[in-house]
C-alpha cells in the first residue's frame, strides 16, 4: 500500500492513541484529531511511552521512535481531515455522537476518502446512510491494546464497496494485523460474544456468587483466557461495556443482553476501570 495514503484518526483515547501508534509506526502520515491539547498531548505521551517499552524489547531504535513520533500531527481542527484518504473514527460508543461526526466529515473530505468506524457494535449501515458515501463505509474494530492485539474485524454492509472492503483489508495487514470479515450485526462477532460473557461475570459478583478474584481466576484458569472477565472489563472500560450491552439489548430486543445493574451502577458513580483508577479493581 502506497505510504503517501494519509491516516486520520479521530478520538486519541483508549482505542484512538493505540491505532495511531500503529499507522504512524507502519509509516503512514497520519492525523490525530481530538476536543481539546489535553487529550491529545496525553495521547501523545501515552503513544510515546509505548514506544519506549518497545525499545526496551528491542523491537524498535531511539531514532525509529524518533521518526514515528515525527509521522504523527495532532490537531483540534476536524477541516485538518479535508485532503485525508481514510479517516477511522475512534469517539466514545456513543450513536448521536458518532453520527454528528460521520455528517461533519462528509461535509468536509473529498469523496473518494473512506470513513471506517472503530466502533465496538454501533450499526456501520446506520453510520453509512448518514454519508453521500455509503459504499465508502466500513467497520475497522481493532482490538485493546492495539499495538499487541494481532485481530481487526472488518465490518462490511451491504452498500460496502469491494473496492474499501479491499483495502481496508490491505491496510490491516500493512499494518501488521490479521484482518478478519464479518456483516453488520449488533455487536458484530467479537463483542456479541464477549460482552454477555463480561456482564454475566458481574451478575455473579453481584449476587455473591464468588469474590471477584476466585470469578476471575475460574475462567482463567478453567477456560485457558489470558485474563479474568472482570480484569479485562475494567481495562476495556466499564462505560464502553455498557455502551456495547446497551447496544445489544436494543439491537436485538432481548432480555438476556440487559445489562447489570452493578455495571450501571459503577459506570453512573465514575469508576471506569483502569482509565479512572478503580474498576472491579484500583490501579496506580
Ligand atoms: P475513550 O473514551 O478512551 O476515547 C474517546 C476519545 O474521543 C476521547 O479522547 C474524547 O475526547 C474524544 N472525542 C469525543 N468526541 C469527539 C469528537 N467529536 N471529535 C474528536 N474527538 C472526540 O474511548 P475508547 O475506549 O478509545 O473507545 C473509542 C471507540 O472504540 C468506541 O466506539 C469503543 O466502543 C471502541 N472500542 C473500544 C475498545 C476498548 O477496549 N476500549 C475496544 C475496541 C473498540
Amino acid at each position: 500500500m502506497n505510504k503517501d495514503f494519509k491516516i486520520a484518526i479521530i478520538g486519541s483515547g483508549t482505542m484512538g492513541n493505540g491505532i495511531a501508534h500503529v499507522s504512524a509506526q507502519s509509516g503512514f502520515q497520519t492525523t490525530l484529531v481530538d476536543l481539546n491539547d489535553e487529550q491529545l498531548n496525553n495521547a501523545f505521551s501515552v503513544i510515546s511511552s509505548n514506544l519506549d517499552r518497545q525499545i526496551k524489547k528491542n523491537i524498535i531504535s531511539l531514532v525509529e521512535k524518533e521518526q514515528i513520533l515525527n509521522n504523527i500531527t495532532l490537531t483540534t481542527d476536524i477541516s485538518d481531515c479535508k485532503n485525508i484518504d481514510l479517516v477511522i473514527e475512534a469517539i466514545p460508543e456513543k450513536y448521536d455522537l458518532k453520527v454528528s461526526l460521520f455528517k461533519e466529515l462528509d461535509s468536509i473530505c473529498k469523496k473518494e476518502t473512506i470513513f471506517a468506524s472503530n466502533t465496538s457494535s454501533i450499526s456501520i449501515s446506520d453510520l453509512g446512510n448518514q454519508t453521500n458515501r455509503p459504499s465508502n463505509i466500513i467497520g475497522m474494530h481493532f482490538m485493546n491494546p492495539v499495538p499487541i492485539m494481532k485481530l481487526v474485524e472488518v465490518i462490511n454492509t451491504i452498500h460496502t464497496s469491494n473496492d474499501t472492503t479491499n483495502q481496508i483489508i490491505q491496510l490491516a495487514k500493512v499494518m501488521g494485523k490479521t484482518p478478519v470479515q464479518c456483516n453488520d450485526y449488533p455487536g458484530f462477532v467479537s463483542n456479541r460474544i464477549l460482552m454477555p460473557m463480561i456482564n454475566e461475570a458481574i451478575f455473579c459478583l453481584e449476587q455473591n456468587v464468588a469474590e471477584k478474584e476466585a470469578i476471575d481466576e475460574i475462567m482463567k484458569l478453567g477456560m485457558s483466557h489470558p485474563m479474568g472477565p472482570l480484569q479485562l472489563a475494567d481495562f476495556i472500560g466499564l462505560d464502553v461495556c455498557l455502551d456495547i450491552m446497551e447496544v445489544l439489548w436494543i439491537g436485538f430486543n432481548d432480555s438476556k443482553y440487559r445489562p447489570c445493574t452493578l455495571l450501571k451502577t459503577m459506570v453512573s458513580s465514575g469508576l471506569l476501570g483502569k482509565k479512572s483508577g478503580r474498576g472491579f479493581y484500583k490501579y496506580d
